[in-house]
């Protein structure tokens, strides 16, 4: 996302309604404005919302131009009417962020296929469907997507098979397009979260000793928080990741690679 300069910059987010979604917006601006850099957000979700009229209404007194808008990303029509609407809204696109995602724990003995679907359609074909109808405004742009991934794409997830094969498909498809459009100047690349408190998990922070036992597992001693994921996003959407393609960051305070430290009978660090 490095637009002309006095340009400003142009960016459709996904799950803008959400947790990691809201702190991405506001990170992007807060960022923006420190630089002198004028932007403007399409703030998206799944539907209509006070809340997503709330956050529209903060970025605009933060000082960014921003529009709130809709679309089921579980429907191809509706991702393609989505990206043909910021490109309208904001007269084309710099940086595309496809963090909407949802998860449906199930055992994969117990699973329904509609889940499994549903899964697939939003966390994974959405941002290939998203992103084939961002790229000619993104070529043009010499634009960057960074997609929303998850640690539960690297690394198994009992109980949430559908999510962590939708999110490792994810990853792969961003290694895919990173590959296929860097002749056209678009950078692609993801973001993966460890914990992070947001409406999505929050009820399992409900009950302290879960709370208690999550941040014991996490090297850096804290569960994370949606501005951690949103400063990482920032980062590759913007020019000083600009030799960054096809890469997966992730953000997890050093949970994933805890396992070897775990093993009993070895010295501690
Ligand atoms: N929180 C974590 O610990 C964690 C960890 C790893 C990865 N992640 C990933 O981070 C991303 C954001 O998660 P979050 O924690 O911020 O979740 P969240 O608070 O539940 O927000 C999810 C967002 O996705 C949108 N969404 C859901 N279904 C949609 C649909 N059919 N069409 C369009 N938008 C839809 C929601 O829009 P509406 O509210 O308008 O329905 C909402 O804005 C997801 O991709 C998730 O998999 C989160």
């Amino acid at each position: 996302m490095q637009p002309a300069t006095g340009k400003r910059r142009r960016v459709l987010v996904t799950g803008a309604s959400g947790g990691i979604g809201r702190a991405i917006c506001h990170t992007l601006v807060r960022r923006a404005l420190q630089d002198g850099s004028p932007i403007a957000i399409a703030a998206a979700g799944s539907h209509k919302s006070a809340s997503l009229d709330a956050l529209v209404g903060e970025l605009r007194a933060a000082g960014a131009e921003a529009f709130p808008l809709a679309a089921d990303l579980a429907d191809p029509d509706d991702c393609a009417r989505l990206v043909a609407n910021a490109g309208d809204a904001l007269g084309g696109l710099d940086g595309l962020v496809c963090n909407a995602g949802i998860t449906a724990p199930a055992a994969l003995a117990d699973g329904s296929l509609d889940d499994w679907t549903r899964t697939f359609d939003i966390n994974t074909r959405a941002v290939w469907l998203l992103a084939r109808a961002a790229r000619a405004h993104l070529a043009k742009a010499g634009g960057t997507i960074v997609a929303v991934s998850s640690m539960s794409g690297t690394f198994p997830h009992p109980g949430y098979g559908a999510y962590s094969a939708a999110k490792a498909a994810l990853s792969m498809l961003c290694r895919q397009l990173a590959q296929e459009w860097a002749a056209h100047g678009i950078r692609v690349n993801t973001v993966s979260p460890g914990m992070i408190r947001t409406p999505l998990t929050e009820s399992l922070y409900h009950d302290p000793e879960v709370e208690r036992l999550r941040t014991e597992l996490v090297p850096l001693a804290r569960i994370g928080r949606p501005e951690d994921i949103a400063e990482a996003v920032a980062w590759l959407l913007g020019p000083a990741s600009s030799y960054v393609t096809g890469q997966d960051l992730r953000v997890d305070g050093g949970l994933c690679d805890r396992l070897l430290g775990t093993i009993p009978g070895r010295a501690a660090s």
